[in-house]
């Protein structure tokens, strides 16, 4: 808490939220994940969310599939995964490969912001056969230029946001000072000169407050920027622009998660709850674009999981009665489920150099949903354009 107190006093007493939020999720003393690496997994309840590797088997196993896939007909040697947490997903694609015999990557690098989750990430590739565990490294920054199929599951999420509140004259950035007891509080403060904002948020009413995602925006030019040929598949929670600036969603979407609970106070104990945000998916296509690099798909998890053959993978797994199968099944309802995972959770590719369709969004593609102009006929701030 010292930490910040220092940081808000040093900067004259308001730091954007972004900052606030990077201090709180990745200050190596301080941060909730510098400092807890039981912040995520499947270990009886120890754990304050659970991620889609970690609740089945099933998201790897599809997913190397498609990779396998991929890397073959492209001729690439190299998976890269960014924030790979437990590195669950690193060791449970890279056994699913082994196991098919198909293709299996040459190199599979880990990019990872946490020193904490990297320690974390190498007692469990320690743990593979030394034939694949040899495979993995783990990369300080991104090579100059670099081929590869690039896997990112809820790291867009994880990075830090502005924040937007609309007041009676405008626009303005939400971030935290300290009253006059020293507490943490909200503070706003006018946008710097010459900002330009999406115009989807015309549809929030004055006293919105809404998310900014300029880290992941930076974050997805610097892959155009390095990604020579190769395709990205981002996995996370989130809209579109126009769904995301719906006005239902005015109190906009940052998230906290301790102990299984989800809690809205990012200034309660900084630090002991994980701070996450919905994905603005059209400012990441949008970056992406910018960068050069092409949309190849956007579609639901569950779309991109059932066109990617997961039933498939299922089926020969399965037992009648068996308590195991009964656990797959249900992992695979929560993968898929309208209600659960399927539909909030949305896969974004992007890529550079590809020329055939992707299948895994053969069927129901959504990236024209992508286009972040207002909706047709959307009315002024208040007035609900979609449902
Ligand atoms: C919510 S966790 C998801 C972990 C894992 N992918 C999973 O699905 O279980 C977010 C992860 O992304 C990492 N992270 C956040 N921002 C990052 C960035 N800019 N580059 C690399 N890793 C990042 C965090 O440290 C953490 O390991």
């Amino acid at each position: 808490m010292d930490v910040l107190r220092r940081e808000i006093a040093a900067a004259g007493g308001w730091i954007g939220f972004d900052r606030y939020m990077h201090l709180a999720l990745y200050h190596p003393g301080l941060g909730y994940y510098a400092a807890a690496p039981g912040v995520l997994g499947a270990w009886g309840g120890a754990s304050d969310f659970i991620t889609a590797p970690e609740l089945s088997p099933l998201f790897a196993a599809t997913l190397a599939r498609q990779l396998a896939g991929l890397g073959s007909s492209l001729r690439l040697e190299r998976v890269v995964e960014f924030g790979a947490g437990s590195a669950a997903l690193a060791c449970a694609v890279l056994r699913e490969l082994a196991d098919a015999g198909a293709w299996l990557p040459g190199q599979y690098a880990i990019v990872e912001v946490s020193a904490a989750m990297r320690e974390r990430q190498r007692a469990a590739v320690a743990e593979l056969p030394g034939e694949l565990a040899r495979r993995v490294c783990w990369w300080e920054r991104l090579p100059e230029a670099f081929d590869a199929l690039v896997l990112g599951n809820e790291v867009l999420d994880a990075m830090p946001v502005r924040l937007l509140h609309r007041g009676e004259a405008g626009w303005l950035e939400r971030g935290v000072g300290l009253d006059s007891g020293g507490r943490l509080c909200w503070s706003d403060h006018a946008l710097p000169p010459g900002c330009t904002l999406r115009p989807s948020l015309d549809q929030l009413p004055v006293g919105s407050v809404t998310e900014w995602h300029e880290a992941a925006e930076g974050f997805m030019r610097s892959l155009g920027a390095h990604l020579g040929r190769g395709v990205a598949l981002l996995f996370d929670y989130g809209f579109p622009a126009r769904e995301y600036d719906h006005p239902q969603r005015s109190g906009g979407t940052l998230r906290c998660h301790r102990a299984h609970r989800t809690h809205d106070d990012p200034l309660w104990e900084p630090g002991l709850s994980d701070i996450t945000a919905h994905v603005d998916f059209s400012a990441m296509a949008r970056a992406a674009r910018e960068a050069g690099l092409d949309v190849l798909g956007y579609t639901s998890q569950a779309r991109f999981l059932l066109n990617a053959g997961l039933l498939d993978l299922l089926g020969p797994r399965m037992a009648v009665g068996d308590a195991a199968s009964l656990r797959l099944a249900s992992g695979v309802q929560k993968l898929l489920g309208e209600h659960e995972m399927g539909e909030l959770f949305k896969v974004l590719a992007v890529g550079r150099g590809l020329e055939q369709p992707l299948a895994a969004f053969a069927q129901g593609d959504r990236s024209a949903a992508l286009e972040d102009a207002p909706a047709a006929g959307a009315g002024p701030a208040g007035t609900p354009t979609w449902d």
